[in-house]
Protein backbone atom coordinates (compact mmCIF):
# COMPACT_ATOMS: atom_id res chain seq x y z
CA UNK A 1 0.00 0.00 0.00
CA UNK A 2 1.54 3.05 -1.02
CA UNK A 3 0.23 6.78 -0.79
CA UNK A 4 1.02 10.00 -2.68
CA UNK A 5 -1.41 13.13 -3.53
CA UNK A 6 -1.71 14.67 -7.00
CA UNK A 7 -3.64 17.83 -7.26
CA UNK A 8 -5.09 17.22 -3.53
CA UNK A 9 -6.99 13.91 -4.31
CA UNK A 10 -5.16 11.39 -2.26
CA UNK A 11 -4.08 8.04 -4.53
CA UNK A 12 -3.63 4.65 -2.85
CA UNK A 13 -2.30 1.85 -4.63
CA UNK A 14 -4.07 -1.30 -3.54
CA UNK A 15 -2.67 -4.37 -2.90
CA UNK A 16 -3.27 -7.09 -4.66
CA UNK A 17 -2.27 -10.00 -2.59
CA UNK A 18 -5.37 -8.42 -0.03
CA UNK A 19 -2.50 -9.16 2.64
CA UNK A 20 -3.86 -6.31 4.85
CA UNK A 21 -7.90 -5.87 3.70
CA UNK A 22 -8.81 -4.24 6.43
CA UNK A 23 -6.03 -1.73 6.63
CA UNK A 24 -6.49 -0.83 3.37
CA UNK A 25 -9.79 -0.32 3.86
CA UNK A 26 -8.88 1.87 6.95
CA UNK A 27 -6.90 3.86 5.06
CA UNK A 28 -9.17 4.54 2.07
CA UNK A 29 -12.10 5.73 4.37
CA UNK A 30 -8.96 8.47 6.31
CA UNK A 31 -8.14 9.43 3.09
CA UNK A 32 -11.25 10.81 2.47
CA UNK A 33 -14.71 10.43 0.64
CA UNK A 34 -12.89 10.17 -2.73
CA UNK A 35 -9.93 8.48 -3.30
CA UNK A 36 -7.89 7.74 -6.47
CA UNK A 37 -6.60 4.18 -6.39
CA UNK A 38 -4.21 2.45 -8.99
CA UNK A 39 -4.91 -1.19 -9.57
CA UNK A 40 -2.72 -4.04 -10.56
CA UNK A 41 -0.84 -2.82 -14.24
CA UNK A 42 -0.75 1.17 -13.23
CA UNK A 43 -4.26 1.07 -14.52
CA UNK A 44 -6.14 4.25 -12.40
CA UNK A 45 -10.00 4.24 -10.74
CA UNK A 46 -11.52 5.79 -7.89
CA UNK A 47 -13.02 4.86 -4.74
CA UNK A 48 -16.43 6.16 -2.81
CA UNK A 49 -15.27 5.17 0.36
CA UNK A 50 -18.23 6.51 2.81
CA UNK A 51 -21.37 4.27 3.24
CA UNK A 52 -24.35 7.10 2.29
CA UNK A 53 -21.77 8.60 -0.83
CA UNK A 54 -21.72 4.83 -2.15
CA UNK A 55 -25.48 4.45 -1.13
CA UNK A 56 -26.30 7.25 -3.83
CA UNK A 57 -23.52 6.34 -6.60
CA UNK A 58 -25.12 2.79 -6.82
CA UNK A 59 -28.41 4.27 -7.44
CA UNK A 60 -27.34 7.47 -9.68
CA UNK A 61 -28.38 6.42 -13.62
CA UNK A 62 -25.56 9.00 -14.41
CA UNK A 63 -23.17 6.57 -13.32
CA UNK A 64 -23.14 3.17 -15.92
CA UNK A 65 -22.02 -0.60 -15.68
CA UNK A 66 -21.13 -1.14 -18.60
CA UNK A 67 -17.29 -1.61 -19.39
CA UNK A 68 -17.73 -0.39 -22.41
CA UNK A 69 -18.05 3.14 -21.50
CA UNK A 70 -15.03 2.87 -19.42
CA UNK A 71 -12.61 5.28 -21.85
CA UNK A 72 -9.53 3.03 -20.66
CA UNK A 73 -10.91 -0.10 -22.49
CA UNK A 74 -12.02 2.16 -25.37
CA UNK A 75 -8.72 3.54 -26.01
CA UNK A 76 -7.25 -0.33 -25.71
CA UNK A 77 -4.96 0.74 -23.03
CA UNK A 78 -6.17 -2.31 -21.05
CA UNK A 79 -5.02 -5.38 -22.34
CA UNK A 80 -6.88 -8.68 -22.46
CA UNK A 81 -4.68 -10.50 -20.29
CA UNK A 82 -4.88 -7.68 -17.26
CA UNK A 83 -5.44 -10.21 -14.05
CA UNK A 84 -8.69 -7.74 -13.80
CA UNK A 85 -10.16 -9.20 -16.48
CA UNK A 86 -12.59 -11.61 -15.59
CA UNK A 87 -14.24 -9.85 -13.22
CA UNK A 88 -14.56 -6.75 -15.19
CA UNK A 89 -15.01 -7.48 -19.08
CA UNK A 90 -18.30 -9.87 -19.02
CA UNK A 91 -21.49 -10.17 -20.65
CA UNK A 92 -24.22 -10.40 -17.97
CA UNK A 93 -27.06 -8.35 -16.10
CA UNK A 94 -23.82 -7.20 -13.65
CA UNK A 95 -22.05 -5.28 -17.00
CA UNK A 96 -25.87 -3.66 -18.23
CA UNK A 97 -28.14 -0.55 -17.75
CA UNK A 98 -31.66 0.18 -17.79
CA UNK A 99 -33.58 -1.96 -19.57
CA UNK A 100 -30.70 -4.51 -20.94
CA UNK A 101 -30.28 -4.89 -17.59
CA UNK A 102 -33.92 -5.51 -17.04
CA UNK A 103 -34.01 -7.91 -19.39
CA UNK A 104 -30.95 -10.29 -18.36
CA UNK A 105 -31.99 -9.84 -14.36
CA UNK A 106 -35.72 -10.72 -15.01
CA UNK A 107 -34.76 -13.90 -16.76
CA UNK A 108 -32.90 -15.34 -13.58
CA UNK A 109 -35.61 -14.05 -11.33
CA UNK A 110 -38.24 -15.68 -13.02
CA UNK A 111 -36.47 -18.76 -12.14
CA UNK A 112 -35.30 -17.98 -9.06
CA UNK A 113 -38.36 -16.60 -7.34
CA UNK A 114 -38.03 -16.19 -3.49
CA UNK A 115 -40.18 -19.21 -3.43
CA UNK A 116 -38.27 -21.23 -4.75
CA UNK A 117 -34.96 -20.41 -2.62
CA UNK A 118 -37.54 -21.11 0.51
CA UNK A 119 -38.47 -24.10 -0.77
CA UNK A 120 -34.38 -25.04 -1.01
CA UNK A 121 -34.17 -25.15 2.99
CA UNK A 122 -34.87 -28.74 2.99
CA UNK A 123 -32.46 -30.00 0.18
CA UNK A 124 -29.46 -27.19 1.96
CA UNK A 125 -30.06 -28.77 5.19
CA UNK A 126 -29.46 -32.59 3.52
CA UNK A 127 -26.13 -30.82 1.98
CA UNK A 128 -24.87 -29.35 4.82
CA UNK A 129 -25.71 -32.80 7.35
CA UNK A 130 -23.85 -34.74 4.60
CA UNK A 131 -21.06 -32.39 4.91
CA UNK A 132 -20.95 -32.60 8.46
CA UNK A 133 -20.96 -36.46 8.65
CA UNK A 134 -17.83 -36.55 6.06
CA UNK A 135 -15.68 -33.71 8.14
CA UNK A 136 -14.18 -35.69 10.54
CA UNK A 137 -12.60 -37.74 7.65
CA UNK A 138 -10.74 -35.00 6.55
CA UNK A 139 -8.82 -34.69 9.29
CA UNK A 140 -4.75 -34.29 8.63
CA UNK A 141 -1.93 -36.12 10.97
CA UNK A 142 -1.94 -33.21 13.75
CA UNK A 143 -6.30 -33.67 14.11
CA UNK A 144 -6.84 -30.54 12.12
CA UNK A 145 -9.07 -30.10 9.35
CA UNK A 146 -9.29 -27.32 6.59
CA UNK A 147 -12.50 -26.04 7.72
CA UNK A 148 -12.65 -23.68 4.21
CA UNK A 149 -12.27 -26.56 2.07
CA UNK A 150 -14.03 -29.48 3.55
CA UNK A 151 -17.28 -27.70 4.93
CA UNK A 152 -17.37 -23.35 3.51
CA UNK A 153 -16.36 -24.52 0.05
CA UNK A 154 -18.87 -27.80 -0.72
CA UNK A 155 -21.67 -26.78 0.80
CA UNK A 156 -22.22 -23.86 -2.02
CA UNK A 157 -20.84 -25.52 -4.59
CA UNK A 158 -23.24 -28.14 -4.22
CA UNK A 159 -26.09 -26.27 -3.79
CA UNK A 160 -25.13 -23.57 -7.27
CA UNK A 161 -24.30 -26.88 -9.15
CA UNK A 162 -27.76 -28.36 -8.20
CA UNK A 163 -29.85 -24.91 -9.01
CA UNK A 164 -28.05 -24.80 -12.09
CA UNK A 165 -27.79 -28.26 -13.76
CA UNK A 166 -23.89 -28.44 -13.52
CA UNK A 167 -22.83 -32.25 -13.52
CA UNK A 168 -20.55 -33.78 -10.22
CA UNK A 169 -17.43 -34.01 -13.09
CA UNK A 170 -17.48 -30.29 -13.77
CA UNK A 171 -16.95 -29.05 -10.21
CA UNK A 172 -12.89 -29.01 -9.54
CA UNK A 173 -12.57 -27.65 -12.98
CA UNK A 174 -15.15 -24.97 -12.35
CA UNK A 175 -13.54 -24.64 -8.83
CA UNK A 176 -10.25 -23.84 -10.38
CA UNK A 177 -12.00 -21.12 -12.84
CA UNK A 178 -13.91 -19.28 -9.97
CA UNK A 179 -10.33 -19.30 -7.88
CA UNK A 180 -8.30 -17.79 -11.03
CA UNK A 181 -10.82 -14.85 -11.57
CA UNK A 182 -11.13 -13.99 -8.43
CA UNK A 183 -7.21 -14.29 -7.63
CA UNK A 184 -5.53 -10.67 -8.55
CA UNK A 185 -2.24 -11.61 -9.17
CA UNK A 186 -2.77 -14.38 -11.87
CA UNK A 187 -0.23 -13.86 -14.77
CA UNK A 188 -1.10 -12.81 -18.45
CA UNK A 189 -1.38 -16.70 -20.15
CA UNK A 190 -3.60 -17.55 -16.65
CA UNK A 191 -5.76 -14.97 -17.82
CA UNK A 192 -5.80 -16.26 -21.42
CA UNK A 193 -5.99 -19.58 -20.17
CA UNK A 194 -8.94 -18.98 -17.89
CA UNK A 195 -11.05 -16.95 -19.83
CA UNK A 196 -10.52 -19.71 -22.91
CA UNK A 197 -11.12 -22.97 -20.36
CA UNK A 198 -14.53 -21.11 -18.76
CA UNK A 199 -15.73 -20.73 -22.22
CA UNK A 200 -15.28 -24.34 -22.94
CA UNK A 201 -16.65 -25.42 -19.17
CA UNK A 202 -19.89 -23.25 -19.68
CA UNK A 203 -20.69 -24.59 -23.56
CA UNK A 204 -20.18 -28.34 -22.15
CA UNK A 205 -22.88 -27.63 -19.26
CA UNK A 206 -24.75 -25.56 -22.05
CA UNK A 207 -24.62 -28.67 -24.61
CA UNK A 208 -25.38 -31.18 -21.99
CA UNK A 209 -28.71 -29.05 -20.56
CA UNK A 210 -29.68 -28.65 -24.56
CA UNK A 211 -29.48 -32.47 -24.83
CA UNK A 212 -30.92 -33.41 -21.55
CA UNK A 213 -32.68 -30.61 -20.17
CA UNK A 214 -33.84 -30.46 -16.30
CA UNK A 215 -36.08 -28.34 -13.59
CA UNK A 216 -32.58 -26.15 -13.70
CA UNK A 217 -31.24 -22.53 -14.25
CA UNK A 218 -29.36 -23.77 -17.60
CA UNK A 219 -32.84 -24.97 -19.08
CA UNK A 220 -34.33 -22.23 -18.02
CA UNK A 221 -32.16 -20.18 -19.89
CA UNK A 222 -31.94 -22.20 -22.77
CA UNK A 223 -35.75 -22.38 -22.89
CA UNK A 224 -35.73 -18.42 -22.79
CA UNK A 225 -33.66 -18.31 -25.47
CA UNK A 226 -35.38 -20.99 -27.49
CA UNK A 227 -39.14 -19.14 -27.15
CA UNK A 228 -37.13 -15.77 -28.38
CA UNK A 229 -33.64 -15.87 -29.64
CA UNK A 230 -34.11 -12.21 -29.96
CA UNK A 231 -34.63 -11.85 -25.91
CA UNK A 232 -31.43 -13.57 -24.68
CA UNK A 233 -28.47 -13.86 -27.11
CA UNK A 234 -25.93 -17.40 -26.99
CA UNK A 235 -23.54 -15.09 -25.44
CA UNK A 236 -25.91 -13.58 -22.44
CA UNK A 237 -26.72 -16.98 -21.52
CA UNK A 238 -23.82 -18.53 -21.15
CA UNK A 239 -22.20 -14.92 -19.35
CA UNK A 240 -25.24 -15.19 -17.44
CA UNK A 241 -24.12 -18.91 -16.47
CA UNK A 242 -20.99 -18.01 -15.68
CA UNK A 243 -22.37 -15.04 -13.31
CA UNK A 244 -24.31 -17.28 -11.26
CA UNK A 245 -21.71 -20.25 -10.86
CA UNK A 246 -18.91 -17.60 -10.08
CA UNK A 247 -20.95 -15.03 -7.89
CA UNK A 248 -22.86 -18.03 -6.44
CA UNK A 249 -20.30 -19.91 -4.67
CA UNK A 250 -17.09 -17.47 -3.99
CA UNK A 251 -18.81 -15.22 -2.21
CA UNK A 252 -20.95 -17.32 0.29
CA UNK A 253 -17.63 -19.43 0.95
CA UNK A 254 -16.54 -16.74 1.94
CA UNK A 255 -19.09 -15.72 3.99
CA UNK A 256 -19.04 -18.62 5.67
CA UNK A 257 -15.52 -19.05 6.52
CA UNK A 258 -15.51 -15.45 8.05
CA UNK A 259 -18.19 -15.79 10.13
CA UNK A 260 -16.57 -18.80 11.94
CA UNK A 261 -13.12 -17.01 12.12
CA UNK A 262 -15.41 -14.35 13.31
CA UNK A 263 -17.13 -16.36 16.15
CA UNK A 264 -13.58 -18.39 16.94
CA UNK A 265 -12.04 -14.98 17.46
CA UNK A 266 -14.48 -13.68 19.59
CA UNK A 267 -15.65 -16.18 22.56
CA UNK A 268 -18.39 -13.93 24.05
CA UNK A 269 -20.39 -13.54 20.42
CA UNK A 270 -19.92 -17.09 20.06
CA UNK A 271 -21.23 -17.66 23.56
CA UNK A 272 -24.43 -15.34 22.60
CA UNK A 273 -24.68 -17.23 19.19
CA UNK A 274 -24.76 -20.51 20.74
CA UNK A 275 -27.42 -19.55 23.39
CA UNK A 276 -29.61 -18.25 21.18
CA UNK A 277 -32.05 -18.83 17.77
CA UNK A 278 -32.16 -18.32 14.69
CA UNK A 279 -32.21 -14.54 15.14
CA UNK A 280 -29.15 -14.83 16.92
CA UNK A 281 -27.55 -16.84 13.52
CA UNK A 282 -29.41 -14.02 11.42
CA UNK A 283 -27.60 -11.67 12.71
CA UNK A 284 -24.20 -13.69 12.76
CA UNK A 285 -24.82 -13.57 9.39
CA UNK A 286 -25.76 -9.83 8.98
CA UNK A 287 -22.79 -8.49 11.13
CA UNK A 288 -20.50 -10.87 9.36
CA UNK A 289 -21.54 -9.28 6.02
CA UNK A 290 -20.86 -5.74 7.07
CA UNK A 291 -18.16 -6.47 9.38
CA UNK A 292 -15.92 -9.00 6.93
CA UNK A 293 -17.87 -7.92 3.99
CA UNK A 294 -17.02 -11.27 1.51
CA UNK A 295 -16.49 -9.16 -1.51
CA UNK A 296 -14.46 -6.50 -0.34
CA UNK A 297 -14.08 -4.37 -3.38
CA UNK A 298 -15.86 -4.46 -6.47
CA UNK A 299 -15.11 -3.21 -10.46
CA UNK A 300 -16.81 -1.22 -11.91
CA UNK A 301 -19.20 1.59 -12.50
CA UNK A 302 -18.43 4.61 -15.30
CA UNK A 303 -19.86 8.09 -15.43
CA UNK A 304 -21.37 9.05 -18.10
CA UNK A 305 -21.07 12.44 -17.66
CA UNK A 306 -18.52 14.35 -15.64
CA UNK A 307 -20.13 13.84 -11.92
CA UNK A 308 -19.49 15.42 -8.47
CA UNK A 309 -19.26 13.56 -5.13
CA UNK A 310 -18.11 15.42 -1.69
CA UNK A 311 -16.74 18.04 -4.11
CA UNK A 312 -14.51 15.96 -6.55
CA UNK A 313 -15.27 15.76 -9.92
CA UNK A 314 -15.05 12.12 -10.84
CA UNK A 315 -14.61 12.20 -15.01
CA UNK A 316 -16.90 10.92 -17.69
CA UNK A 317 -15.78 7.46 -18.72
CA UNK A 318 -13.56 7.29 -15.69
CA UNK A 319 -13.93 3.58 -13.74
CA UNK A 320 -15.19 3.69 -9.89
CA UNK A 321 -14.42 0.82 -7.80
CA UNK A 322 -16.77 0.22 -4.72
CA UNK A 323 -15.24 -0.79 -1.96
CA UNK A 324 -17.32 -2.64 0.14
CA UNK A 325 -15.02 -3.08 3.10
CA UNK A 326 -14.42 0.23 3.89
CA UNK A 327 -17.88 1.40 3.81
CA UNK A 328 -19.10 -2.11 6.11
CA UNK A 329 -17.37 -0.16 8.42
CA UNK A 330 -18.07 3.44 8.21
CA UNK A 331 -18.69 4.77 11.44
CA UNK A 332 -21.01 7.34 9.92
CA UNK A 333 -23.06 4.81 9.44
CA UNK A 334 -22.50 1.56 12.10
CA UNK A 335 -21.57 4.07 15.14
CA UNK A 336 -18.20 4.58 16.67
CA UNK A 337 -17.53 0.96 17.52
CA UNK A 338 -18.10 -0.09 14.02
CA UNK A 339 -14.58 -1.63 13.66
CA UNK A 340 -16.12 -4.09 16.53
CA UNK A 341 -18.00 -7.77 15.86
CA UNK A 342 -20.97 -7.51 17.80
CA UNK A 343 -23.83 -9.86 16.81
CA UNK A 344 -26.10 -7.35 19.11
CA UNK A 345 -25.68 -3.85 17.42
CA UNK A 346 -28.58 -2.68 15.83
CA UNK A 347 -27.57 -3.03 12.25
CA UNK A 348 -28.31 -0.05 10.41
CA UNK A 349 -28.24 -1.65 6.77
CA UNK A 350 -24.73 -2.65 4.85
CA UNK A 351 -23.91 -2.23 1.01
CA UNK A 352 -22.17 -6.06 1.43
CA UNK A 353 -25.05 -7.15 -1.23
CA UNK A 354 -24.49 -3.73 -3.38
CA UNK A 355 -27.45 -1.64 -3.93
CA UNK A 356 -29.87 -0.24 -6.29
CA UNK A 357 -31.03 -1.69 -8.93
CA UNK A 358 -28.05 -4.10 -9.33
CA UNK A 359 -28.67 -5.65 -5.44
CA UNK A 360 -27.40 -8.96 -5.41
CA UNK A 361 -29.99 -11.42 -6.59
CA UNK A 362 -28.27 -14.17 -4.84
CA UNK A 363 -28.56 -12.41 -1.06
CA UNK A 364 -31.62 -14.66 -0.26
CA UNK A 365 -30.15 -17.85 -1.40
CA UNK A 366 -26.51 -16.75 0.91
CA UNK A 367 -28.24 -15.80 3.53
CA UNK A 368 -30.30 -19.08 3.01
CA UNK A 369 -27.19 -21.46 3.25
CA UNK A 370 -24.92 -19.35 5.95
CA UNK A 371 -28.42 -19.68 8.11
CA UNK A 372 -28.42 -23.56 8.15
CA UNK A 373 -24.48 -23.82 7.44
CA UNK A 374 -23.46 -22.38 10.53
CA UNK A 375 -25.45 -23.48 13.61
CA UNK A 376 -25.20 -27.10 11.88
CA UNK A 377 -22.07 -26.58 12.64
CA UNK A 378 -21.40 -25.41 15.76
CA UNK A 379 -24.13 -27.93 17.04
CA UNK A 380 -22.32 -30.44 15.81
CA UNK A 381 -18.88 -29.60 16.63
CA UNK A 382 -20.07 -27.15 20.10
CA UNK A 383 -16.06 -27.49 20.87
CA UNK A 384 -14.85 -26.29 17.60
CA UNK A 385 -11.05 -24.18 17.94
CA UNK A 386 -9.09 -22.67 15.50
CA UNK A 387 -5.74 -25.09 14.93
CA UNK A 388 -3.31 -22.26 14.27
CA UNK A 389 -3.13 -18.87 15.84
CA UNK A 390 -5.35 -16.24 14.27
CA UNK A 391 -2.76 -13.69 12.77
CA UNK A 392 -0.93 -17.09 10.74
CA UNK A 393 -4.11 -17.31 8.27
CA UNK A 394 -3.55 -16.39 4.68
CA UNK A 395 -5.54 -14.35 2.98
CA UNK A 396 -6.96 -14.98 -0.13
CA UNK A 397 -4.71 -12.71 -2.98
CA UNK A 398 -7.49 -10.61 -4.40
CA UNK A 399 -8.72 -7.48 -4.42
CA UNK A 400 -12.24 -8.88 -4.48
CA UNK A 401 -12.91 -11.61 -2.70
CA UNK A 402 -12.00 -11.05 1.29
CA UNK A 403 -11.22 -14.49 3.08
CA UNK A 404 -8.44 -16.30 4.19
CA UNK A 405 -7.16 -19.49 2.14
CA UNK A 406 -7.65 -22.06 4.63
CA UNK A 407 -8.96 -22.39 7.67
CA UNK A 408 -8.10 -25.12 10.09
CA UNK A 409 -9.97 -26.17 13.17
CA UNK A 410 -10.16 -28.86 15.67
CA UNK A 411 -13.59 -30.08 15.17
CA UNK A 412 -13.38 -31.15 18.98
CA UNK A 413 -11.63 -28.63 20.71
CA UNK A 414 -8.10 -27.97 21.06
CA UNK A 415 -6.25 -31.55 21.71
C1 LIG B 1 -22.46 -13.75 0.75
C2 LIG B 1 -22.71 -13.98 -0.49
C3 LIG B 1 -22.78 -12.91 -1.56
C4 LIG B 1 -22.28 -11.64 -1.57
C5 LIG B 1 -21.49 -10.93 -0.49
C6 LIG B 1 -22.63 -11.06 -2.84
C7 LIG B 1 -22.31 -9.77 -3.22
C8 LIG B 1 -22.79 -9.15 -4.34
C9 LIG B 1 -22.60 -7.77 -4.68
C10 LIG B 1 -21.79 -6.79 -3.85
C11 LIG B 1 -23.23 -7.53 -5.84
C12 LIG B 1 -23.36 -6.19 -6.53
C13 LIG B 1 -22.12 -5.90 -7.33
C14 LIG B 1 -22.10 -4.48 -7.76
O1 LIG B 1 -22.66 -4.17 -8.80
O2 LIG B 1 -21.49 -3.66 -7.09
C15 LIG B 1 -23.82 -8.77 -6.28
C16 LIG B 1 -24.52 -8.95 -7.45
C17 LIG B 1 -24.98 -10.17 -7.87
N1 LIG B 1 -24.94 -11.36 -7.19
FE1 LIG B 1 -24.25 -11.65 -5.35
N2 LIG B 1 -23.33 -11.98 -3.57
C18 LIG B 1 -23.46 -13.12 -2.82
C19 LIG B 1 -24.10 -14.30 -3.19
C20 LIG B 1 -24.67 -14.53 -4.38
C21 LIG B 1 -25.28 -15.76 -4.79
C22 LIG B 1 -25.43 -17.01 -3.91
C23 LIG B 1 -25.70 -15.59 -6.08
C24 LIG B 1 -26.41 -16.55 -7.00
C25 LIG B 1 -27.23 -17.48 -6.61
C26 LIG B 1 -25.37 -14.24 -6.47
C27 LIG B 1 -25.66 -13.67 -7.68
C28 LIG B 1 -25.50 -12.33 -7.97
C29 LIG B 1 -25.95 -11.74 -9.22
C30 LIG B 1 -26.64 -12.46 -10.36
C31 LIG B 1 -25.62 -10.39 -9.14
C32 LIG B 1 -25.84 -9.34 -10.23
C33 LIG B 1 -27.12 -8.58 -9.98
C34 LIG B 1 -27.34 -7.49 -11.00
O3 LIG B 1 -26.37 -7.00 -11.61
O4 LIG B 1 -28.50 -7.13 -11.20
N3 LIG B 1 -24.74 -13.63 -5.42
N4 LIG B 1 -23.57 -9.74 -5.33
Amino acid sequence: MTIRETSSIPVLTLDPTGSDHHGEAARLRELGPVVRVVLPGDVHAWAVTGHALLADLVTDPRVSKDWHNWTAIQRGEIADDWPLTGMVKVTNMVTADGREHHRLRRIVTQTLTPRRVQDMRPRITEIVGAILDALPSHAGPDGSVDLRRHFAYPVPMQVICELTGVPDHERPELRALVDSIFRSTTTPQEVVDTQRDIYLLLNRVVALRRADPGDDLTSALITARDQDPGALSEEELVGTLWLMLSAGHETTLSLIVNAVRALLTHPDQRALALAGDDTTWAAVVEETLRWDAPIGNFLARYPLEDIEIAGVTIPAGEAILAPYSAVGRDDTQHGPHADRFDITRKQNRNLAFGGGPHLCLGAPLARLEAAVALPALFARHPDLALAVDPAALTPVPSLFSNSVQSLPVHLNGAP
